[in-house]
């Protein structure tokens, strides 16, 4: 079969912030070969994620540590695998080809979709399946990469681009596919849900009654994290960018208490006030200073979950410099993590989360643009702090 399908590339580079004039819209006629066993999936839910502006930077040191992070190229004509002949040595390398013969490196991106077309013995028609799209309305996807079906009976779909991700996959089936499936990693990260669970008990090990800062706090991973920290009997303090997100934090997501930290003069005094007797666990979303000042108010042995650096993604200028000597003598642990080496908590998480989702004692915060026209401005909106929890865009409806 063949789909005409509505993509969005990127024009050039991005170094600071982005913006929509970055992107374009473009149209293109997609079919699997015959016997490839490539797969065409109509994506509904598109995962919109900050760590795509490292992608996209001309530079960043980012781009060579993991396959997730590989940059993206501007442009249109650069080609990844060819659509037609792709049997044997037929396989034709990067080179710059016509767009209607050869399949165009898309934005990849973890998303929900359906099944219009299988080359594949265990996807049929039909199958609701989750996995690394694209920004585009239809993905191809090779052989070799893994598409979980998913079976959204009592969740909702959206729930497996935000917070349950693919990680519903189970092991097994990952380490099945790891041999013939290079670019499993970059299928596997990407969604909120297991970096927030697994950075704040693999990474910043709580224990109950312990003091909790959480920066980007009403967003995808923040809200999460938080929501973990009170149910494991700590007390927690979120800051975001609004009055409308502060309420939401000590509202509806039980925070103890939270503020706004763009009226907020003096980081370090803020967090003194909100912590008199000191910060144990500060999971970083944004780095620079509030970085900082989380540092100078931890106590001893705290630990900084360093999950994201928003602030610094659109600004090379920005860059923490806590005070060492606070690091060295209250003997604090400030560690990076990436969810994709945390993978063997996959279960962990989804069990425990899913669990928590049905008998409500979390809330999966969602927030959803629609149709693939509107990518640019979801994705731009993170940066602004529009969104309020996961940023989704739904591209295409379940039926039809
Ligand atoms: N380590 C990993 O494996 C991993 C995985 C996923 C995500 N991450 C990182 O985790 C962080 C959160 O990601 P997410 O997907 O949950 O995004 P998100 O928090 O849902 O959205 C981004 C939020 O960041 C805040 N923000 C934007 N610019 C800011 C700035 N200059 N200073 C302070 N806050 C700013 C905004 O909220 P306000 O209104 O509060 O400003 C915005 O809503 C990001 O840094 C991301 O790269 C890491």
């Amino acid at each position: 079969m063949e789909v005409v399908n509505k993509y969005v590339s990127l024009k050039h580079h991005v170094n600071g912030y982005p913006s929509e004039s970055d992107f374009e819209l473009a149209t293109t006629p997609l079919q699997p070969a015959p016997g490839s066993g490539e797969v065409i999936v109509k994506n509904l839910y598109l995962s919109i994620d900050p760590y795509q502006l490292n992608r996209m930077k001309r530079y960043s040191s980012s781009h060579t540590t993991c396959p997730a992070a590989a940059q993206i190229e501007p442009g249109q004509a650069r080609v990844a695998w060819p659509l037609t002949s792709r049997s044997g040595n037929a396989f034709v390398a990067w080179s710059q080809l016509t767009t209607s013969l050869f399949l165009l490196q898309r934005i990849n991106a973890n998303g929900v979709g359906r099944v219009v077309s299988s080359g594949r013995a265990e996807l049929e028609e039909g199958d609701v399946v989750a996995g690394m799209l694209g920004w585009e309305q239809y993905t191809v996807v090779r052989p070799g990469t893994v598409l979980m079906k998913v079976d959204a009976k009592d969740l909702p779909l959206s729930c497996y681009a935000s917070v349950l991700g693919e990680y519903s996959l189970d092991l097994h089936h990952i380490k099945e596919h790891k041999k013939d499936a290079p670019n499993l990693l970059t299928t596997a990260t990407g969604t909120s849900g297991l970096t927030a669970f697994a950075g704040f008990y693999d990474v910043c090990k709580p224990k109950k009654g312990e003091k909790v800062f959480v920066s980007a706090a009403s967003g995808s991973v923040g809200s999460l994290v938080g929501q973990y920290a009170k149910l494991s009997g700590c007390y927690v303090v979120g800051c975001a960018g609004s009055k409308q997100k502060v309420d939401l934090l000590k509202g509806k997501l039980g925070f103890d208490d939270a503020f706004n930290y763009k009226e907020e003069a003096d980081l370090k005094s803020a967090l003194r006030r909100y912590f008199p007797e000191g910060i144990d666990i500060y999971f970083d979303n944004v780095g620079a200073a509030m970085l900082e000042a989380a540092v100078a108010n931890m106590n001893s042995f705290g630990r900084v979950a360093m999950c994201g650096a928003i602030s610094e993604y659109t600004n090379a200028g920005e860059r923490a410099a806590p005070d060492l000597i606070d690091i060295i003598y209250k003997r604090i642990t400030l560690r990076g993590f990436l969810v994709l080496d945390h993978l063997h908590l996959h279960e962990q998480f989804s069990a425990a989360t899913s669990d928590h989702l049905r008998r409500g004692r979390m809330i999966s915060l969602e927030d959803v643009s629609v149709g693939i026209e509107s990518v640019p401005t979801a994705f731009v909106g993170l940066f602004r702090g529009d969104n309020v929890g996961k940023k989704l865009v739904r591209v295409g409806e379940l039926e039809g």
